[in-house]
């Protein structure tokens, strides 16, 4: 069945209220725990600290309930602090202030920003690629039809086809297939593309079969196969989440992999004619009308979606990989002119224009840097590049934590997760780390560890002792490890959406949006669409962003309110549908 999503979907929920009452339930459980606390007092000198975590918790009545899929794990006392440990807290924290990216910095990151933009707009090879899009309006939530999208870009490939409804509402039937690692880095795009097709073959036998079989029907009837009924033919946007330069809405050479894709033999050929190649290969009734990023096709998802009359200034992707593309006056973009590129319609004055912000000061002269962040970047299959992207996105996050730990587990001071009184103190278990562990393997941790680190807040860090046991091999790990390592992980979550925020405020400054244009609030307000597991799954990730926008003068309180941020839930696929559609209307014309 397909689901039928509305603008309402794509608001990111209302925070919890701080003033929320104690419910009865609560009030009858704080009583109870009272009286079992004062047994306790009387009888167990020792449960003393547990019976103050529940206490505490009920307290706090923004944290959410405590997630403990195995309570058992930690039944016995919690060791009680010791001095030696004292000094992994002062260790655990002077790393962390190596992430710290204050106020001053941001500013000059959001004046370097601005300065890279502009360079990107008007020539090739600057560090932000500036990349125009061909795609010169938004949409507006009217639009009609029956679609098809696939996208590429990370670890899953989607094929999804989609009915907009014209009312800003549409429905979506979608399936995901986890990218073979092998085909990342295959050595011919034949082997990649090939995969990809036959992926849009099943979906299509799968879920719309009627278009499927009238098609193996003229096969087998007329003598030229492909000669399909253009009603037939299926408008595809591909979504293809990789610098490409694009020189026609869905024409474009790939520039460059990311985010762990290595096929050489790929760059510098249209990927459009790859993917055309092996549908036709298969016989299958599937234009590509459009090429279309991840970035791009959230930013017209949002716009379909968006409520009010506002347009949507910005798409941004916060994810494996990170993004933005965003609407630009077309005679700011002055090197369209050397492009050669196909013709456009120019009516609108405007044009979407991909920024491939995760290359943002490749040259390193505004960007926060520590040790882990080199070593990180030298070891990675691209050194050098998308410096930005490695200090931002999904898939590195993980990365510079684990090497953060690492430095943490080496440090003769700090000596996390070795508990050394073991063996004079019965209550405590031994704390080890496997030999396995996924500490000591390039890329094992996942930034999922970080949403579920951050999102703890019980008071003796459950959670998070009982993930290092379950993802890190790392056992009876004691609260003060626990402490150290959310100490990390909020410096690196922290730091990422303080420099999302620099790219976010950026193009709001570039493009003239900070300054109010008086009228109705609504009138006034700027939108902004964003997707990826970290802006849906981090906590506080927008908290983070807004602060940073108020410490920006040109935003400040003022604009950090004008500026609404909406999910666009899987916005690409959406997107890549509604840009098929435009770029078929232009076809026709
Ligand atoms: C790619 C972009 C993409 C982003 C988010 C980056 O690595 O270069 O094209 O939009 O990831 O998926």
């Amino acid at each position: 069945m397909p689901i039928v999503y509305s603008s309402a979907d794509f608001e990111l929920s209302p925070k919890l209220s701080r003033r929320n009452p104690f419910t009865p339930a609560q009030l009858l459980s704080l009583a109870v725990l009272l009286v079992v606390f004062a047994i306790q007092v009387f009888r167990s000198p020792t449960l003393l600290s547990e019976d103050h975590i529940e206490v505490s918790y009920f307290g706090d009545k923004t944290a959410p309930p405590p997630v403990c899929k195995e309570p058992n794990l930690f039944e016995a006392p919690l060791p009680v602090t010791r001095p030696d440990k004292m000094s992994l807290l002062a260790e655990a924290k002077r790393v962390a202030a190596e992430f710290e990216y204050p106020a001053e910095d941001l500013n000059i990151g959001v004046k370097a920003f601005i300065e890279q933009m502009h360079e990107g707009l008007q020539k090739t090879g600057s560090s932000m690629s500036q990349i125009p899009t061909y795609v010169t309006a938004v949409t507006n939530g009217t639009e009609k039809g029956l679609y098809l999208a696939v996208d590429l870009g990370g670890t899953n490939f989607r094929v999804c086809s989609i009915q907009l409804h014209g009312d800003t509402t549409f429905s979506i039937t979608q399936s995901k297939v986890a990218i073979p690692k092998e085909l990342m880095v295959a050595k011919t795009s034949k082997e990649l593309f090939s995969f990809l097709a036959k992926q849009i073959e099943n979906f299509l036998k799968a879920h719309h079969d009627d278009h499927y079989q009238a098609q193996i029907q003229r096969r087998q009837t007329v003598s030229s196969p492909n000669g399909f009924r253009s009603a037939e033919i299926f408008q595809l946007g591909f979504t293809f989440s990789f610098p490409v330069n694009q020189v026609g809405i869905n024409r474009g050479t790939l520039a460059r992999w990311t985010k762990g894709f290595d096929i050489q033999d790929a760059v510098g050929k249209d990927v459009c004619e790859l993917l055309q190649a092996e549908i036709d290969d298969l016989g299958l009734p599937v234009k590509v009308a459009a090429l279309v990023n991840d970035a791009v096709g959230t930013l017209m998802a949002r716009s379909y979606t968006s409520p009010g009359k506002t347009g949507t200034l910005l798409g941004a992707i916060f994810g494996t990989g990170t993004n933005g593309a965003y609407v630009e006056k077309l005679s700011n973009v002055t090197k369209l002119e050397s492009l050669k590129g196909s013709d456009y319609d120019k009516s609108t004055g405007e044009m979407i224009v991909n920024t491939e912000w995760g290359s943002f000061d490749n040259q390193m002269s505004v960007l926060p840097n520590t040790p882990y962040d080199e070593a990180l970047d030298q070891e990675s299959v691209n050194p050098g590049i998308q410096m930005f992207e490695k200090r931002v996105s999904g898939m590195f996050l993980g990365e510079i934590l684990r090497r953060a730990i690492l430095a943490l587990i080496k440090e003769p001071k700090a000596k996390l997760f070795s508990d050394e009184h073991s063996g004079k103190n019965e209550l405590h278990s031994t704390t080890s780390i496997a030999e396995d562990s996924a500490l000591y393997k390039q890329w094992g941790l996942d930034t999922s560890f970080l949403s579920i680190v951050a999102a703890d807040s019980t008071s003796d860090l459950r959670v998070v002792r009982q993930t290092l046991s379950k993802d890190l091999s790392v056992d009876a790990a004691s609260a003060e490890d626990a402490e150290a390592v959310k100490l990390l992980v909020n410096a690196i979550g922290k730091r990422s959406a303080r420099l999302s925020a620099v790219a976010m405020a950026a193009i709001v400054i570039a493009t003239g949006n900070h300054l109010s244009h008086g009228g109705s609030v609504s009138d006034d307000i700027v939108d902004m669409g964003v997707d990826g597991s970290l802006v849906e799954f981090y906590p506080g990730f927008e908290d983070y962003i807004r602060e940073a926008f108020r410490s920006i003068p040109e935003l400040a309180l003022e604009g950090e309110k004008r500026i609404r941020i909406g999910i666009a839930k899987d916005g690409s696929g959406v997107g890549a549908a509604l840009i098929a559609l435009v770029a078929a209307q232009a076809d026709k014309s």
